[in-house]
């Protein structure tokens, strides 16, 4: 059936609270037609609606009062209204059976699109999601090979367009991941906390363009560590705490600095959450917040985002400072000191195999989850999609929203720009 644009924000019954005759919109608008009605928001699609029949209009000398109409009906003159639908046939050889005697059917609350849409508990929406983006010092954006559809963007030109792209789809939170020159890497990482430095430089270009823009920040030293270590290393490879939360404060007050509005450290180094906060505190950056990754896993889904950095550890790995991915209760004991150090937001890092760890977090803490939906998450969602094996919208979808429904307020993807879009050409 034909379509009628209608303008911005005009539905049918505004159409006719404004004075447009029935006669006039059953001109324009077929019964059951569908008018298409532009969002007025940033969404970039059209809103659907299905126009329903519009009754027949009465003529006003034939009008009668409702006593009329009552007292026909009390006579037994009902007056005609459509059939009962007839039973839909079921297909030859169905057995014939005497329904089962049960006293739930859960299928009944699944069995159209309003009741499910009715009764649905969890939403995503792009005001949930964080994106990572990746920059470099470069003029053009570098593809990511490991992350296809990923790259690293160049800061002057293709962070802007990015960040452009995202916010115009809703997804407003940005969290910035620096390529840095290896020969600005060292063992004590001070390049770190430099205020003319990568990160500091696109935060600045950032708020400048868009001062309504949320920036998180990551803080760690393996962008700038020539060994790759999240921590300074020592001889004997021992990653030293406090010497290394001394330069993740000045690193976390360096991009407060330049106009971070939330600094995450991913370090998982002891007692750097209360660390960054005195520091921030004593640098005047009281509404600086700290999204502490809480729950951070050694993973080997951080692959892919190792090679967009180029931040493979030199040697060795992760396991004395990230958490082993056997235990659960263990990230109890980081949620407490994160909680009792005064992080605001608190993470599990991967998202998909830790939703068990996401949900243990939500139930033992009024603070806001985050959870990482990481690299390794992406590619292989991104590959098995391009093998035909999933369909990638589906699998992306359901992945946020399970992560949504585990317990995560708000959710670092890759995905944001794609599933935002996703998200509102379906909200419709
Ligand atoms: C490093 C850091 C890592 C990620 C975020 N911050 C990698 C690591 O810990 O080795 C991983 C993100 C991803 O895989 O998408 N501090």
């Amino acid at each position: 059936m034909a379509g009628v644009t209608m303008a911005a924000g005009c539905g049918v019954s505004q159409a006719l609270s404004a004075g447009a005759s029935h006669e006039g919109l059953r001109r324009i608008a077929p019964a059951f037609g569908t008018v298409v009605v532009p969002i007025p928001s940033r969404c970039k699609v059209s809103r659907r609606v299905k126009v329903e029949a519009i009754a027949e209009p009465i003529a006003k000398s034939t009008v009668r009062t409702i006593e009329e109409c009552e007292a026909d009906v009390v006579a037994g003159n009902a007056p005609a209204a459509p059939p009962v639908p007839a039973k839909p046939k079921a297909p030859e050889g169905t057995p014939r059976i005497s329904p089962l005697v049960m006293p739930a059917r859960p299928r009944r609350n699944r069995r159209s699109a309003a009741l499910r849409a009715a009764f649905q508990e969890t939403t995503v929406s792009p005001a949930n999601f964080i994106l990572p983006l990746f920059v470099h010092e470069g003029e053009q954006n570098a593809p990511i090979g490991a992350m296809p559809g990923c790259q690293r963007l160049g800061w002057r030109h293709g962070l802007i367009d990015e960040v452009y792209k995202a916010r115009d789809v809703g997804v407003n939170n940005v969290v910035l991941f620096p390529k840095v020159p290896d020969a600005l890497k060292s063992s004590t990482g001070d390049e770190a906390y430099n205020p003319d430095g990568l990160v500091p430089r696109c935060i600045r270009l950032l708020k400048d363009k868009f001062p309504d823009l949320v920036i998180y920040t990551d803080v760690a030293l393996d962008p700038y560590s020539s060994d790759g270590h999240d921590g300074i290393v020592r001889e004997d490879g021992v990653i030293m705490n406090d010497e290394t939360v001394h330069q993740l404060c000045k690193q976390a007050v360096a991009q407060a600095q330049a106009g971070a509005d939330v600094v995450s450290p991913s370090d998982m180094m002891d007692g750097r959450v209360g660390a960054i906060r005195n520091a921030l505190d004593l640098a005047g950056y009281h509404d600086v917040s700290i999204m502490a990754y809480t729950a951070k896993y050694a993973s080997a889904f951080y692959g892919p985002f190792r090679e967009a950095l180029d931040s493979n550890p030199r040697f060795g790995d992760k396991k004395t400072y990230q958490m082993n991915p056997a235990n659960y209760r263990e990230a109890l004991i980081e949620t407490r000191l994160d909680e009792a150090e005064g992080a605001d937001i608190l993470m599990v890092k991967p998202a998909m195999p830790y939703l068990d760890v996401i949900r243990l977090l939500r139930d033992n803490t009024a603070l806001p989850i985050s959870a990482y939906q990481v690299s390794g998450e992406y590619s292989m969602i991104k590959a098995a999609a391009a093998a035909g094996m999933l369909d990638e919208k589906k699998a992306v979808l359901e992945s946020l929203l399970s992560i949504r429904r585990a317990g995560a307020d708000v959710i670092l993807t890759y995905f944001a720009i794609p599933a935002a879009q996703w998200l509102c050409a379906e909200r419709i």
